[in-house]
């Protein structure tokens, strides 16, 4: 068995435009790094090598609290240290978070023998340090640990479902430097929604899933439409139109918010195409005073894994 790992765990896109809270996929190139090791001493403790800022209290670190809830269920004979070289910025709407937790318990499962399923340990991430309670929307957590893109069917019994991901599809995202906090941009969405508006975000999803298994890509197309999120939480991104216009113009087969914000995704078939769309956001971006950095990734089949 290993006394020490080096993992790397992606950022994810989650929501997809029409699946909120629901639906996710990993960046196969856009991620954290962890290394995990044991220690004689029992408990944890964190190390921050990364250019954030990030809470070395274990009781506030997501990371640690992951473990912490791992550790609970396995009671082991060895405590551990985590080291986060975080790449990813937190509060970009990229999966930040989520890439800390099922990163750190996805290593220390590996460091005992693999005693868990990917089920537990989005479980053991899902730990929430607030009340104490569980994360209401492991759409990040869930494809970081399962990779592909990734269904939450159920929270309550927990029931993920891997949908299969296109060999071809790309995704690119533009992270404009603002934070937008995913308590305040969740506060500013209306508690109830339309009906009409319900049974095309329905008909979208259902064609969504449908033209992933069967790598339609103009059905791709015609389903990353967001009829119930997208209109309130772009007031937040400045330019959020312009880029989609871009992306759209482009040759992007979709473009819409990435989780809660401020990032922006697009998917296209092909590198090629992918990277154009990169370019042409880059533009719009380019005109304003708002730092921002651009990526493009292969949809990560994998998820979390040792490297
Ligand atoms: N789906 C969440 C939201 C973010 O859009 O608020 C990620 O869990």
């Amino acid at each position: 068995m290993h006394n020490e790992v080096r993992v790397f765990s992606p950022g994810t896109v989650s929501n997809v435009a029409c699946g909120f809270d629901i639906l996710g996929f990993p960046l196969e190139s856009i991620g954290d790094e962890m290394i995990v090791r044991k220690t004689t001493e029992k408990g944890i403790k964190i190390n921050n090598f990364s250019d954030y800022k990030l809470p070395l209290d274990i009781s506030k670190n997501v990371a640690s609290v992951s473990a912490l809830a791992l550790i609970d269920s396995l009671n082991p004979d060895c405590g551990f240290e985590i080291e986060i070289i975080k790449k990813i910025k937190p509060g970009s709407g990229i999966g930040s978070s989520g890439a800390s937790a099922a990163g750190c318990v996805f290593a220390i499962n590996k460091l005992m023998g693999d005693p868990f399923t990917i089920a537990d340990l989005i479980k053991f991430a899902m730990k929430d340090m607030e009340n104490d309670g569980m994360f209401e929307h492991p759409d990040n957590i869930a494809p970081a640990l399962l990779g592909g893109f990734v269904l939450v069917k159920s929270l309550s019994p927990l029931e993920i479902i891997k949908i299969p991901t296109p060999d071809d599809l790309y995704c690119t995202v533009i992270h404009p430097h603002i934070e937008i906090k995913t308590a305040y941009s969740r506060s500013i969405l209306p508690k109830d929604v339309s009906l009409v508006n319900a049974t095309k975000q329905i008909a979208n999803f259902g064609s969504l899933i449908h033209s992933l298994h069967v790598s339609d890509y103009d059905l791709i197309k015609t389903s990353l439409n967001d009829h119930l999120i997208e209109k309130h939480r772009s007031k937040l991104i400045p330019n959020f139109y312009q880029v989609k216009s871009a992306a759209l113009e482009a040759g992007a087969l979709g473009c819409s918010i990435s989780g809660s914000g401020p990032s922006i995704f697009a998917l296209s078939q092909g590198i090629d195409r992918a990277m154009k769309v990169e370019q042409a956001i880059n533009k719009v971006y380019s005109g304003t005073s708002i730092e921002f950095s651009t990526y493009v990734s292969k949809i990560g089949d994998k998820g979390v894994k040792l490297i």
